[in-house]
């Protein structure tokens, strides 16, 4: 633990204020930090108990908080949005004010072809502006958006377009990478193609870097916004109305569309900004992460802009576009106040450069905190950013692990940089933010003893701005998160709390594994390795890796008939269906193909046992039931070897 000591007054303060009364809390961060149209004056709706929703009776406009109530407090000249993408070699500062314009006029385009309240748009746009642009102009209008990674294939794309039947989908002619062109059109081409669901049109921003042909229902962005010279006023909805819909991965191979409601989260994020990560209007936030995932959502998009903060968008990777410095070239021409990124980025940041020799060529006097999350920050990358910042600031800059789900929104745990500083214990996001009940439970749902590791779970009701529901399925939010122990939510994390009350994360409890810093399904894997007609069966496990944290191995019975088939012609085989209806994010590289996999008498594969192994754990857990030993002892040499 580091020496310095800071008051936790302000921490406790809210911990005791929301432990008498969170209602009473929430009501008033709520009328503090958002802009209604009508005021709630109900926090909590627990009539569909375990379900709950907040500020029932509240009703505003997210993108309006965003966007038009700063214009109008005067901030229109502050940038809301500075692209960075040195990809395509350009920096533009979007202002709060063009961008209320860009929103406003594009809102209407859409109201104008027939998208109102409550219907479903999918966006499917790399990093640039035009990401942010289209979804708050879904949220002025009260459309629902769902965005997908850019990562994902066109059959993954084509699920999602089917379980949100959008009235239309905006994407693009390309993504730009470092050293080369991703095509988005064909891909989004060949998912419509794939879902049973059509839209009824299509948006397409042409880039100049690659420029595709159109199709009938295609309309050009551009061209779209160059015929809309006025803007539209933004349509006030339910606190409870969903905002938008972002699909994970959950233990079965359909993805779960996590629905997000629109007061409790504009209440949560606004909350978060300067009490989480110590930003007031004006200052500069840098998420690097993607508009596809939660982190970006919340901190990329929404947060900031709901706070007043200035948020940088990055179109670019953390090595190579062009070298480990780009980061912190960032921090330096726009003055960034926090920075925030997986560990794996840091990571590969460090493998380039170890000593931060790059880092230290900038001035990163603005920084104030460096914020981490998406999956475990290992004490070793923890120690090695606290350093290099250390070296190259001369200040102690605090490295922030924060834990949290797609499900949840915003942080779980996190050091409340607005409220105190607890000192860090490396391995730790320190303790559980104001609103959330974080406890340790065993199998039975019986509390675990201090510094003993069980299931992570949160008692119910959750802070405003987590999840509300799986989209079109209360029962599956039911089944998969509030049905396991009585009052709780399952994390789906494994996890301990120490003498001191810092929370540790230690991983998933199902076949959620995450792969530099991207979230992903063995079970999925699973089932598309198992189409092959090669395949009898298949487990797919997560295996430790020094940059990506995790990345997926695949062992593969095949029958009979398949033994004369080339093994390295099917593992390739195999690894190209995967990319082909996952995605590239998925980035199995490895397959083994052995006699048999190692089950207990009742027919479960050893899954645990056989990553323990892969991972060098040295008294791997064997359960007593295992069917064969021979099977396991077999497979040793093959899990060891990398
Ligand atoms: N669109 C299309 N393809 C994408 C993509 C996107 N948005 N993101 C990744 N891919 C592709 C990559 O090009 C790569 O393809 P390849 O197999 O043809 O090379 C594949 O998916 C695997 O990508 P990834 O695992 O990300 O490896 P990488 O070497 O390209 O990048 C990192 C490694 C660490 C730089 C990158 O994963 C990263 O920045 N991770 C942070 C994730 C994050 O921000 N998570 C959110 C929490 S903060
Ligand atoms: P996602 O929904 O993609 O944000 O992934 C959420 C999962 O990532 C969590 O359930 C954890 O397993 C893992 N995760 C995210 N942040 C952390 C963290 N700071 N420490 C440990 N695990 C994390």
């Amino acid at each position: 633990m580091d020496d310095q000591q800071f008051s936790n007054q302000a921490y406790d303060d809210v911990i005791d204020r929301v432990a008498a009364d969170a209602e009473a809390f929430w009501l008033e961060q709520a009328r503090m930090l958002i802009d209604w149209v009508e005021e709630p004056t109900r926090a909590l709706d627990s009539s569909r108990a375990p379900i709950h929703r907040w500020f029932p009776d509240g009703e505003l406009n997210v993108c309006s908080n965003a966007l038009d109530r700063h214009v109008a407090a005067g901030r229109g000249d502050q940038p809301a949005i500075v692209y960075d993408s040195p990809v395509t070699d350009t920096v533009r500062t979007i202002t709060y004010s063009q961008l209320l314009d860009e929103v406003s006029r594009f809102a209407r385009a859409l109201s104008d072809r027939g998208v109102s309240k409550g219907d479903r748009v999918v966006i499917y746009l790399p990093m640039i502006p035009e990401a942010a642009v289209a979804m708050l102009a879904c949220a002025r209008i009260g459309a629902i958006h769902s965005v997908v990674f850019g990562g994902f294939a066109p059959a993954e794309l084509a699920v999602r377009i089917d379980d949100m039947q959008p009235k239309a989908v905006i994407s693009t002619s390309c993504g730009v990478e470092a050293n080369r062109i991703l095509d988005y059109k064909p891909m989004l081409d060949e998912a419509l193609g794939l879902a049973e669901s059509a839209p009824d049109f299509t948006v397409i921003v042409q880039r100049e870097q690659h420029r595709c042909g159109m199709g009938e229902d295609d309309v050009d962005y551009t061209e779209l916004l160059a015929s809309t010279p006025t803007g539209i006023d933004p349509v006030p909805v339910r606190a409870t109305d969903e905002l938008y819909v972002l699909y994970t991965s959950g233990t079965t191979g359909r993805p779960k569309g996590i629905v997000r409601d629109s007061g409790g989260y504009a209440v949560a994020l606004a909350w978060s900004l300067p009490n989480i990560f110590g930003l007031r209007p004006g200052d500069t936030m840098f998420t690097a992460s993607d508009v596809g995932w939660v982190v970006g959502h919340s901190y990329i998009v929404y947060g900031p802009l709901l706070a007043g903060v200035t948020s940088v968008l990055f179109e670019g990777k953390p090595i190579g576009t062009p070298d480990a410095g780009t980061f912190f070239r960032i921090v330096d021409d726009h003055n960034v106040n926090v920075h925030f990124t997986a560990p794996t980025a840091m990571r590969v940041v460090r493998k380039e450069d170890p000593e931060g020799e790059l880092i230290r060529k900038y001035d990163l006097s603005s920084l104030r905190a460096s914020f981490l999350a998406g999956e475990r920050l290992d004490p070793d990358t923890y120690e090695w950013t606290t350093r290099v910042l250390r070296e190259a600031t001369g200040r102690d800059i605090p490295v922030v692990d924060n834990w949290w789900q797609t499900e949840t929104g915003w942080p779980i745990a996190a050091n409340p940089l607005g409220l105190t500083r607890f000192p860090i214990k490396p391995g730790s996001p320190t303790k559980p933010v104001p609103g959330y009940r974080v406890e340790v439970v065993d199998a039975s749902g019986a509390p675990m003893p201090v510094g003993q590791e069980g299931l992570i779970v949160i008692r119910l009701p959750l802070p405003p701005g987590t999840m509300a529901t799986v989209w079109g399925d209360d029962s599956r939010f039911v089944s998969s998160y509030l049905s396991a122990f009585d009052g709780c939510y399952l994390t789906g994390d494994s996890g301990y709390i120490d003498e001191d009350g810092y929370l540790f994360v230690m991983g998933r409890t199902d076949d959620v594994i995450n792969v530099a810093g991207h979230r992903l399904s063995t079970g999925v894997m699973e089932a598309v390795i198992s189409s092959h007609p090669a395949v009898t069966e298949t487990a797919v496990i997560g295996v430790h890796d020094e940059t990506k944290g995790q990345i997926p191995r695949a062992l593969v019975v095949i029958g009979t008939s398949a033994e004369a088939v080339d093994a390295d012609t099917l593992k390739a085989e195999l690894i190209a269906l995967v990319r082909k209806e996952i995605g590239p994010v998925a980035a199995l590289r490895r397959i083994d193909i052995i006699p048999a996999l190692p089950k207990t008498r009742s027919g479960k594969i050893l899954r645990k046992t056989m990553r323990e192994i892969a991972d060098g754990v040295e008294n791997p857990a064997v359960p007593s039931t295992i069917e064969d030993p021979a099977v396991l002892d077999d497979l040793h040499s093959v899990l060891r070897s990398s």
